[in-house]
């Protein structure tokens, strides 16, 4: 059964796009906080795709290379590396249009996460995660996919 149009899920579906609705790229500087508080070292290996949303305190390092495409959501705390001094690792990041990412969500380097694929919080993404999944944990498993009406 549907919601009536003035029932609290409806309100909050029009919150959630009206969010987008006059979208507009921040200020990006190399290793400064842009006013979400969210911080890009090597910016010109940075991609923003449109109606992007990053949480505050996440840190990308896109020396490597980091695509976001266009609706792309990161929660906060996040770390996005395409390089990895630890493990001695580089490679291009790239998350594919409307994905999703939790909060305190690590993903290292050369990994894509595909179109409309969610990642639960506090995963550790180690490797490609496909198109239209539910993906979580350490490291992060595909747990199912996700019908395309329920995204
Ligand atoms: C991954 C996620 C989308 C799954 O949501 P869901 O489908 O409603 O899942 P449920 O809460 O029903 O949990 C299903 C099972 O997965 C487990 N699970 C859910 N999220 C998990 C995660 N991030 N890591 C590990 N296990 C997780 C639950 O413990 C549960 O396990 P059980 O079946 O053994 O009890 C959600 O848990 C999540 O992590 N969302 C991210 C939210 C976020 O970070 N928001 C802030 C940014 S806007």
């Amino acid at each position: 059964m549907r919601p009536c149009p003035d029932s609290p899920e409806i309100r909050e579906i029009v919150i959630m796009s009206d969010r987008f609705a006059h979208w507009e790229p921040p200020k990006i500087e190399d290793g400064k906080p842009t006013k979400y508080n969210w911080i890009v070292q090597c910016t010109d290996g940075f991609v923003l795709g449109r109606r992007t949303d990053i949480g505050a305190f996440t840190y990308i390092n896109a020396k490597h290379g980091v695509i976001l495409e266009e609706d792309v959501q990161i929660g906060s705390h996040c770390s996005v590396y395409s390089v990895s001094t630890i493990d001695d690792k580089a490679g291009r990041v790239r998350l594919k249009k409307n994905c999703r990412i939790g909060s305190h969500t690590v993903i290292l380097p050369g990994v894509t996460v595909g179109e409309n694929s969610v990642v639960g919080a506090m995963s550790l993404v180690t490797c490609d995660i496909p198109p239209d999944s539910l993906a979580y944990g350490v490291p992060a498993r595909v747990v199912s996919s996700l019908p395309r009406d329920k995204q």
